[in-house]
């Protein structure tokens, strides 16, 4: 099979039957469109200069006003790692599969050099509302999403960790974060000892809008894509089971339904005002 027909063989896996065929001019990496998570790595080390030089790859990734507000901490040291991986590993949402993770990068928005140039230009920060931590934020995203594909590239498994964030103020603190620096997401990273399945995505019809937003059978589309779902990537476990009974029809969006139906990470707005953003 040549490369185009794996890339249309691994989007139509995922995305499902779309009646639009794919263009057929190879524009996508088979290797991409077939991409996953790998929460199972084998145990010997990255190199610190492949990291190093994945972390320039990723940060060549567009920057909004060229600003460049967002910074990667490679977490090198073997006791740091572990007290952050005791973290990960401890509580109701432990992350049992980072205790394994051979590296730990931790993603980070960074609004501090700009408050900066404005002191040493003398010149007053006008912006200080929301969009300087929304920025930030999203910067630190595009360049995680850049490190992963190029990582992916190198033959490295990746998963990301938002559950850092379920712990900010110490992975602030053992990462000795200032203010105005945050963290957005961990990624562990290893030589994968699993083929990472091909997660199911929304149909383009759902997420993929021609001119105007539309809702235009969405859940029609949603139903069918939980029926997809369920019946080849079903869900293993059903999530607070204690609270919202277990379901004979489990579904994607009855799962994530669940996962916001319990707080979570709500102080985290609490530590972002803390680290001295204002958020109106
Ligand atoms: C910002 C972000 C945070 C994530 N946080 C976690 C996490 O804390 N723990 C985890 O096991 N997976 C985490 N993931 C991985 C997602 O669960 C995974 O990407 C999703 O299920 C889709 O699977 P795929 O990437 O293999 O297609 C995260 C992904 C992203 C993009």
């Amino acid at each position: 099979m040549d490369d185009r027909a794996k890339a249309a063989k691994a989007l139509d896996a995922r995305f499902g039957p779309t009646t639009v065929p794919w263009a057929d001019h190879g524009v996508v990496d088979p290797a991409l469109a077939a991409r996953g998570v790998v929460r199972k790595f084998k145990p010997e080390p990255v190199a610190p200069n492949l990291l190093r030089t994945l972390c320039a790859a990723a940060l060549c990734a567009p920057s909004k006003s060229d600003v460049q507000a967002r910074d990667i901490i490679v977490v090198e040291d073997q006791a740091l790692q572990a007290k952050i991986k005791a973290l990960l590993t401890a509580g109701p949402l432990a992350q049992a599969w980072a205790a394994d993770m051979p590296s730990l990068l931790v993603f980070c928005g960074n609004n501090r050099r700009q408050r900066l140039w404005h002191e040493w230009h003398g010149i007053p920060f006008a912006n200080d509302h929301l969009d300087a931590f929304f920025n930030a934020a999203v910067e630190a995203g595009i360049v995680l999403s850049a490190f992963v594909i190029a990582a992916e590239r190198a033959g490295l498994g990746t998963c990301p960790i938002s559950a850092i964030r379920n712990h900010s103020t110490a992975i602030s603190e053992l990462l000795g974060l200032p203010q105005h620096v945050f963290p957005v997401a961990g990624l562990g990273v290893g030589w994968p000892a699993e083929t990472p399945r091909v997660s199911f995505r929304l149909p383009l019809e759902v997420t993929v809008h021609t001119d105007r937003y539309s809702e235009v059978g969405l859940r029609e589309n949603i139903a069918a894509y939980d029926a997809r779902r369920q019946a080849s990537q079903p869900f293993r476990n059903q999530k607070y089971v204690e609270d919202f009974g277990a379901s004979p029809a489990y579904s994607w969006s009855q799962d994530k339904a669940r996962q916001y139906g319990k707080p979570e990470r709500a102080n985290f707005g609490a530590f972002i005002r803390r680290k001295g953003f204002n958020l109106e």
